[in-house]
């Protein structure tokens, strides 16, 4: 039988090998807990066997001291000392401030010998220019004998130009299909797991619309707070960090139309559909559709925690918002008046990213009225953590009356699969090594979303549309309630 085309990306074990990958910023903290694990893993994997790891920063480290700090960051991951030794031998560290020359004019000494090139831009954002400048000038973009890429990291820009000016000047120097833009959530197995839900079953897609779905949820809920991030946050808030990219992903992968085929370019073409396709009344009526809300102090997870305002870095008179909800609706055939209704924050009581539809009424409703609650059929896909899907419905409960409650069936991950989901970022890296882009983000796509996020943005920043208070370790502020409207929609408990 032919292999499912859904799962091509998955059996493919190819990389582009020999593969230098320079890593500039690699001081900072992605490095430590994303980037050297995943290259580790695929590494064990023996995924990787011909490949340099070069980090590029400012900082006065060494090969040597470059290694120590990889080996701290990989210490209670599996292998043998013998693969620990091998894999550190691979990583040589190139000091350099991003704007001097001779950092750049020292990248194919140390890419001698590998004919594939993955560049991976983790510095500050700050720095996003200048480093693809030097690469640019330098003459360091275009294909050698194999590839050339580049993966830049989040954030993709603050507002639509500065997302437009950074795509421009990528490919001044490099071609579209060099560029990757990441979005981690994109390589979450349940986010692709979605797809295929959708799109390897039969018995979804018939209901899967406007005549069957009375509302959509996408919650993106986390109990941690902005930790040292302080200075960064404040000037991005919940809006920029996680709805442009992360939430809009979900929602672009929830109503998008069935693709053609499972080529890269069709799946991205249908995710820009449903951006573009975003119905402007929540822009003309932002204070109806849109709300944002900032944490004050409480209790999460049974500790004590700050404010937003008291949290390092931060301006006690700060408007950053630290919880945004949007309620949104499609142009579009399929969706045309069913609202997805979107929320994300941070100190919320608990992690959670989910995904629930919530279908129609039945027609007759034979037996409400019978003393206990029937609810509207849910299906509720869990993206993180206890991975799976879970459908509630209701069922009659055990007895000579008809009384009914709503019932759980669960599919979990954890228990059907017996192993543990892969890190997004090691799905991510070994794509863009294999020259897949799928699960990237393209130019339009972001472009299109800053498109719609922008004017939000603009209206808040002229202090227009209220901030509203929420309890850290809450569910959030109560206001939220009114963009589901005034029928018995409730939102999922956290
Ligand atoms: C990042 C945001 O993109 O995603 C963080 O900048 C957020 O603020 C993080 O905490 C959440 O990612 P995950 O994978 O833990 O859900």
């Amino acid at each position: 039988m032919a292999p499912n085309p859904l799962f091509r990306g998955l059996d493919s074990q190819e990389t582009a090998e020999p593969l230098v990958v320079f890593i500039f910023g690699v001081t900072g903290d992605l490095t430590r807990s994303k980037l050297m694990p995943a290259l580790y893993s695929l590494y064990l994997d023996g995924r990787l066997s011909r490949i340099r790891i070069v980090g590029f920063a400012r900082r006065d480290w060494s090969d040597d001291h470059f290694r120590e700090q990889a080996a701290l960051m990989i210490e209670s991951m599996p292998g043998s000392d013998e693969q620990r030794r091998r894999f550190l031998s691979t990583l040589a560290y190139l000091r350099s401030t991003f704007e001097d020359d001779s950092g750049y004019r020292r990248i194919p000494e140390y890419a001698e010998g590998f004919s594939n090139r993955l560049y991976y831009l983790s510095t500050p954002p700050s720095a996003y220019e200048q480093v693809i400048d030097g690469l640019g000038t330098h003459d360091l973009a275009a294909d050698q004998d194999g590839y050339t890429r580049i993966v830049v990291e989040k954030p993709f820009g603050t507002d639509l130009q500065s997302a437009r000016r950074l795509n421009e000047l990528l490919l001044s120097y490099f071609v579209e299909r060099q560029v990757y833009r990441i979005d981690h959530y994109l390589g979450k197995e349940t986010v692709q797991n979605l797809m295929m839900l959708r799109f390897g079953n039969g018995i979804f897609e018939p209901v899967w619309n406007r005549h069957h779905v009375d509302h959509v949820q996408i919650t993106v809920a986390e109990s941690s707070g902005v930790g040292t991030r302080g200075n960064y946050y404040e000037a991005a808030g919940a809006m920029r960090d996680m709805v442009q990219n992360h939430a809009f992903q979900l929602l672009a992968i929830t109503a998008m139309e069935p693709p053609n085929d499972i080529r890269p370019e069709s799946i991205r073409g249908e995710k820009l559909k449903v951006i573009q396709a975003l119905d402007r009344v929540t822009l003309r009526e932002p204070d109806e559709h849109v709300m944002r809300a900032q944490y004050t102090p409480g209790v999460v997870d049974g500790e004590p925690a700050r404010g937003y305002r008291e949290e390092d870095d931060v301006d006690p008179e700060s408007r950053a918002e630290t919880y945004a909800a949007l309620r949104l609706f499609l142009d579009t055939w399929r969706w045309q008046g069913v609202p997805f209704v979107l929320r994300t924050g941070k100190r919320l009581s608990r992690k959670i990213t989910e995904i629930s539809i919530h279908f129609k009424d039945p027609p007759l409703r034979h037996f409400a009225g019978s003393g206990h609650a029937i609810d509207r059929n849910v299906l509720a896909i869990r993206i993180q953590p206890d991975e799976g899907i879970t459908l509630r419905m209701n069922a009659k409960i055990p007895g000579y009356e008809s009384a009914a409650r709503p019932v759980n069936m669960d599919f979990s991950y954890g228990t059907s699969f017996g192993r543990a989901v892969p890190e997004a970022y090691e799905r991510l890296l070994f794509d863009v090594m294999k020259g897949d882009p799928t699960l990237y983000a393209r130019r339009d796509e972001i472009e299109a979303s800053w498109a719609f996020v922008t004017p939000i943005l603009d209206y808040w920043r002229d202090a227009r549309g209220a901030l509203y208070e929420y309890e850290a370790g809450s569910a959030g502020p109560s206001e939220a309630r009114r963009l589901l409207g005034s029928g018995s929609r409730r939102w999922r408990k956290l």
